[in-house]
Protein backbone atom coordinates (compact mmCIF):
# COMPACT_ATOMS: atom_id res chain seq x y z
CA UNK A 1 0.00 0.00 0.00
CA UNK A 2 1.55 3.52 -0.67
CA UNK A 3 2.14 5.79 2.03
CA UNK A 4 -0.77 8.10 1.07
CA UNK A 5 -3.32 5.75 0.99
CA UNK A 6 -2.54 4.74 4.49
CA UNK A 7 -4.31 5.50 7.59
CA UNK A 8 -2.09 4.31 10.36
CA UNK A 9 1.30 3.62 10.82
CA UNK A 10 3.13 -0.08 9.38
CA UNK A 11 4.45 -1.89 12.07
CA UNK A 12 7.69 -3.56 11.27
CA UNK A 13 6.06 -6.62 9.84
CA UNK A 14 4.53 -4.49 7.12
CA UNK A 15 7.66 -3.00 5.98
CA UNK A 16 9.26 -6.24 6.09
CA UNK A 17 6.47 -7.43 3.42
CA UNK A 18 7.09 -4.74 1.33
CA UNK A 19 10.23 -6.76 0.00
CA UNK A 20 9.82 -7.60 -3.42
CA UNK A 21 7.20 -5.45 -4.05
CA UNK A 22 6.83 -1.76 -3.19
CA UNK A 23 9.75 0.46 -2.70
CA UNK A 24 10.24 1.72 0.25
CA UNK A 25 10.62 5.05 1.28
CA UNK A 26 11.95 6.44 3.61
CA UNK A 27 14.07 9.96 5.51
CA UNK A 28 15.13 10.89 8.71
CA UNK A 29 13.71 13.88 10.83
CA UNK A 30 14.23 15.55 13.99
CA UNK A 31 12.04 17.86 14.76
CA UNK A 32 7.83 18.29 14.65
CA UNK A 33 7.77 20.17 11.82
CA UNK A 34 9.58 18.35 9.57
CA UNK A 35 8.05 15.25 10.68
CA UNK A 36 4.64 16.48 9.44
CA UNK A 37 6.07 17.55 6.13
CA UNK A 38 7.00 14.27 5.39
CA UNK A 39 4.74 11.95 7.59
CA UNK A 40 2.04 10.97 4.45
CA UNK A 41 4.77 10.17 1.97
CA UNK A 42 7.20 7.85 3.86
CA UNK A 43 6.62 4.28 5.11
CA UNK A 44 8.85 5.07 7.74
CA UNK A 45 10.77 7.94 9.22
CA UNK A 46 14.42 7.43 10.92
CA UNK A 47 15.06 9.39 14.12
CA UNK A 48 18.61 9.41 13.11
CA UNK A 49 21.89 10.08 15.29
CA UNK A 50 23.00 12.08 12.43
CA UNK A 51 20.94 14.97 14.32
CA UNK A 52 23.95 15.54 16.25
CA UNK A 53 25.98 16.73 13.14
CA UNK A 54 22.59 17.63 11.30
CA UNK A 55 21.17 20.02 14.60
CA UNK A 56 23.72 20.17 16.95
CA UNK A 57 27.47 21.40 15.24
CA UNK A 58 29.04 17.76 16.33
CA UNK A 59 31.55 16.78 14.23
CA UNK A 60 30.31 12.95 14.05
CA UNK A 61 27.69 10.87 15.84
CA UNK A 62 29.99 10.22 18.43
CA UNK A 63 28.82 12.46 21.14
CA UNK A 64 25.15 11.65 20.29
CA UNK A 65 23.57 11.22 24.09
CA UNK A 66 20.42 8.78 24.71
CA UNK A 67 18.60 12.33 26.31
CA UNK A 68 19.18 13.50 22.99
CA UNK A 69 17.68 11.02 21.28
CA UNK A 70 14.68 10.76 23.76
CA UNK A 71 14.20 14.59 23.21
CA UNK A 72 14.22 14.90 18.91
CA UNK A 73 12.36 11.05 19.27
CA UNK A 74 9.13 12.97 21.48
CA UNK A 75 9.29 15.69 18.69
CA UNK A 76 9.37 13.54 15.86
CA UNK A 77 6.64 11.35 17.29
CA UNK A 78 4.20 14.47 17.35
CA UNK A 79 4.54 15.09 13.85
CA UNK A 80 3.84 11.71 13.05
CA UNK A 81 0.69 9.84 12.15
CA UNK A 82 0.73 7.52 9.36
CA UNK A 83 4.36 6.57 9.21
CA UNK A 84 6.76 4.45 11.19
CA UNK A 85 8.86 5.85 13.80
CA UNK A 86 12.43 4.68 13.95
CA UNK A 87 14.95 5.76 16.55
CA UNK A 88 19.12 5.33 16.38
CA UNK A 89 20.34 3.44 19.24
CA UNK A 90 23.32 6.38 20.07
CA UNK A 91 27.03 5.08 20.06
CA UNK A 92 27.39 3.63 23.51
CA UNK A 93 24.01 2.62 24.35
CA UNK A 94 24.19 -1.26 23.25
CA UNK A 95 27.59 -2.13 21.86
CA UNK A 96 28.25 -3.26 25.79
CA UNK A 97 26.08 -5.97 26.46
CA UNK A 98 22.64 -7.44 25.26
CA UNK A 99 21.31 -6.65 28.46
CA UNK A 100 22.82 -3.34 28.52
CA UNK A 101 21.17 -2.96 24.55
CA UNK A 102 18.00 -3.74 26.09
CA UNK A 103 17.47 -1.54 28.66
CA UNK A 104 18.40 1.84 26.56
CA UNK A 105 15.96 0.24 23.61
CA UNK A 106 13.30 -0.20 25.87
CA UNK A 107 13.73 3.61 26.98
CA UNK A 108 13.40 4.56 23.54
CA UNK A 109 10.69 3.04 22.67
CA UNK A 110 8.70 3.93 26.17
CA UNK A 111 9.76 7.38 26.06
CA UNK A 112 9.34 8.10 22.67
CA UNK A 113 6.78 5.90 21.12
CA UNK A 114 8.91 4.73 18.56
CA UNK A 115 7.83 1.53 16.42
CA UNK A 116 11.53 0.00 16.12
CA UNK A 117 15.03 0.81 17.46
CA UNK A 118 18.53 0.85 14.75
CA UNK A 119 21.44 -0.11 15.80
CA UNK A 120 24.87 0.04 13.78
CA UNK A 121 26.77 -3.11 13.35
CA UNK A 122 26.19 -7.03 11.50
CA UNK A 123 27.85 -10.14 12.70
CA UNK A 124 29.16 -9.06 16.31
CA UNK A 125 25.77 -7.45 16.96
CA UNK A 126 23.95 -10.26 15.72
CA UNK A 127 23.25 -11.67 19.77
CA UNK A 128 22.16 -8.55 21.09
CA UNK A 129 19.47 -7.96 18.00
CA UNK A 130 18.23 -11.84 18.65
CA UNK A 131 17.73 -11.00 22.59
CA UNK A 132 16.27 -7.60 22.05
CA UNK A 133 13.80 -9.03 18.99
CA UNK A 134 12.87 -11.81 21.51
CA UNK A 135 12.29 -9.64 24.12
CA UNK A 136 9.58 -7.36 22.24
CA UNK A 137 12.22 -5.04 20.49
CA UNK A 138 11.74 -4.74 16.60
CA UNK A 139 15.51 -3.91 15.22
CA UNK A 140 16.70 -2.74 11.99
CA UNK A 141 20.63 -3.04 11.52
CA UNK A 142 22.63 -0.76 9.67
CA UNK A 143 25.99 -2.32 7.95
CA UNK A 144 28.63 -1.39 5.57
CA UNK A 145 29.60 2.09 6.31
CA UNK A 146 28.71 2.44 10.30
CA UNK A 147 29.24 6.28 11.09
CA UNK A 148 29.72 5.55 14.95
CA UNK A 149 32.94 3.21 13.82
CA UNK A 150 34.30 5.98 11.96
CA UNK A 151 37.54 5.44 14.18
CA UNK A 152 38.27 1.90 13.82
CA UNK A 153 36.84 2.31 9.98
CA UNK A 154 39.65 5.21 9.11
CA UNK A 155 36.60 7.59 7.88
CA UNK A 156 33.67 7.72 5.71
CA UNK A 157 35.18 5.38 3.20
CA UNK A 158 32.59 2.93 0.71
CA UNK A 159 32.68 -0.33 2.17
CA UNK A 160 32.84 -3.93 0.91
CA UNK A 161 35.16 -3.40 -2.06
CA UNK A 162 36.55 -6.65 -3.39
CA UNK A 163 37.16 -8.83 -0.75
CA UNK A 164 35.73 -7.00 2.00
CA UNK A 165 32.38 -8.04 -0.14
CA UNK A 166 32.36 -11.03 1.82
CA UNK A 167 31.99 -9.97 5.22
CA UNK A 168 29.81 -7.38 4.81
CA UNK A 169 27.72 -10.05 2.88
CA UNK A 170 28.16 -12.39 6.31
CA UNK A 171 26.98 -9.28 8.13
CA UNK A 172 23.79 -8.73 6.46
CA UNK A 173 22.60 -12.40 6.66
CA UNK A 174 24.07 -12.66 10.10
CA UNK A 175 21.44 -9.35 11.23
CA UNK A 176 18.62 -11.07 9.01
CA UNK A 177 19.07 -14.61 10.77
CA UNK A 178 18.83 -12.78 14.05
CA UNK A 179 15.82 -10.94 13.41
CA UNK A 180 15.95 -7.94 12.20
CA UNK A 181 13.06 -6.75 10.09
CA UNK A 182 15.25 -4.77 7.87
CA UNK A 183 19.16 -3.29 6.92
CA UNK A 184 20.91 -0.36 5.83
CA UNK A 185 23.02 -0.37 3.58
CA UNK A 186 25.46 2.57 3.63
CA UNK A 187 27.72 3.52 1.18
CA UNK A 188 29.18 0.33 -0.41
CA UNK A 189 29.02 -0.48 -4.07
CA UNK A 190 26.01 -0.87 -6.03
CA UNK A 191 26.59 -4.24 -7.36
CA UNK A 192 27.63 -5.47 -3.46
CA UNK A 193 24.27 -3.89 -2.42
CA UNK A 194 21.94 -5.80 -5.52
CA UNK A 195 23.79 -9.41 -4.05
CA UNK A 196 23.06 -8.78 -0.68
CA UNK A 197 19.21 -7.42 -1.89
CA UNK A 198 18.68 -10.55 -3.34
CA UNK A 199 20.26 -12.79 -0.94
CA UNK A 200 18.57 -11.93 2.18
CA UNK A 201 14.63 -12.32 3.23
CA UNK A 202 14.26 -8.78 4.70
CA UNK A 203 14.24 -5.58 3.09
CA UNK A 204 17.87 -3.53 2.46
CA UNK A 205 17.10 -0.04 2.79
CA UNK A 206 19.83 1.71 1.04
CA UNK A 207 21.98 5.49 1.45
CA UNK A 208 24.93 5.21 -1.32
CA UNK A 209 23.98 1.86 -2.52
CA UNK A 210 21.55 0.80 -5.18
CA UNK A 211 18.61 1.58 -6.79
CA UNK A 212 17.90 -1.98 -6.62
CA UNK A 213 17.74 -1.97 -2.61
CA UNK A 214 13.95 -2.55 -1.54
CA UNK A 215 13.77 1.26 -0.15
CA UNK A 216 16.37 4.20 -0.13
CA UNK A 217 16.61 6.60 2.84
CA UNK A 218 18.66 9.95 2.91
CA UNK A 219 19.23 12.92 5.52
CA UNK A 220 16.39 15.06 5.11
CA UNK A 221 18.69 18.37 5.72
CA UNK A 222 21.21 16.81 2.93
CA UNK A 223 17.70 16.44 0.57
CA UNK A 224 16.33 19.52 1.17
CA UNK A 225 19.87 21.39 0.67
CA UNK A 226 19.78 22.75 4.08
CA UNK A 227 23.12 20.80 5.46
CA UNK A 228 25.55 22.70 3.02
CA UNK A 229 28.69 21.61 4.86
CA UNK A 230 29.27 19.34 2.07
CA UNK A 231 27.38 17.10 -0.26
CA UNK A 232 27.96 13.77 -1.13
CA UNK A 233 27.70 11.55 -3.96
CA UNK A 234 25.02 9.98 -2.69
CA UNK A 235 22.73 12.63 -1.71
CA UNK A 236 20.33 14.13 -4.42
CA UNK A 237 19.57 17.69 -3.58
CA UNK A 238 15.83 18.05 -4.03
CA UNK A 239 15.93 21.70 -2.95
CA UNK A 240 18.19 24.46 -1.85
CA UNK A 241 16.59 25.43 1.25
CA UNK A 242 19.56 26.56 2.96
CA UNK A 243 20.93 29.15 0.39
CA UNK A 244 17.20 30.84 -0.03
CA UNK A 245 17.10 30.79 4.00
CA UNK A 246 20.22 32.51 3.82
CA UNK A 247 19.49 35.00 1.21
CA UNK A 248 15.89 35.50 2.80
CA UNK A 249 17.63 36.79 6.23
CA UNK A 250 20.38 38.70 4.57
CA UNK A 251 16.83 40.72 2.70
CA UNK A 252 15.67 40.74 6.39
CA UNK A 253 18.31 42.39 7.62
CA UNK A 254 18.30 44.89 5.26
CA UNK A 255 14.77 45.76 5.77
CA UNK A 256 15.52 46.21 9.54
CA UNK A 257 18.47 48.66 8.66
CA UNK A 258 16.47 50.23 6.05
CA UNK A 259 13.55 50.97 8.22
CA UNK A 260 11.46 48.90 5.52
CA UNK A 261 10.27 46.36 8.00
CA UNK A 262 8.18 46.17 9.80
CA UNK A 263 5.64 47.69 7.48
CA UNK A 264 2.41 49.56 8.34
CA UNK A 265 0.68 45.70 7.53
CA UNK A 266 2.93 44.44 10.76
CA UNK A 267 2.27 47.18 13.54
CA UNK A 268 -0.81 47.69 15.87
CA UNK A 269 -2.50 50.47 16.39
CA UNK A 270 -4.20 52.29 19.43
CA UNK A 271 -7.53 51.51 18.97
CA UNK A 272 -9.31 48.25 17.76
CA UNK A 273 -10.63 48.20 14.28
CA UNK A 274 -14.16 48.52 14.20
CA UNK A 275 -16.57 45.67 13.42
CA UNK A 276 -18.83 46.83 9.82
CA UNK A 277 -22.18 44.82 10.00
O1 LIG B 1 21.65 8.66 11.56
C1 LIG B 1 21.27 8.60 10.38
O2 LIG B 1 20.83 9.59 9.79
C2 LIG B 1 21.34 7.32 9.71
C3 LIG B 1 20.99 7.29 8.26
C4 LIG B 1 22.05 7.91 7.48
C5 LIG B 1 20.67 5.92 7.80
O3 LIG B 1 21.69 6.35 10.29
Amino acid sequence: MSATARKSAPMPDDIRAMKGDTPIVSLTAYTTPMAQMMDAHCDFVLVGDSVGMVLHGLPSTLGVTMEMMVLHGQAVARGLSTAMMVIDMPFGSYEEGPAHAFRNAARLMSETGAGAVKLEGGVAMADTIAFLVARGIPVMAHIGLTPQSINTLGGYKVQGRGAAGTALIADAQAVADAGAFSVVLEKVPEALADEITGAIDIPTIGIGASSGCDGQILVVDDMLGLFTAFKAKFVKRYAALGADGEAAIAAYAEDVRARRFPGPEHVFGDTAPVARP
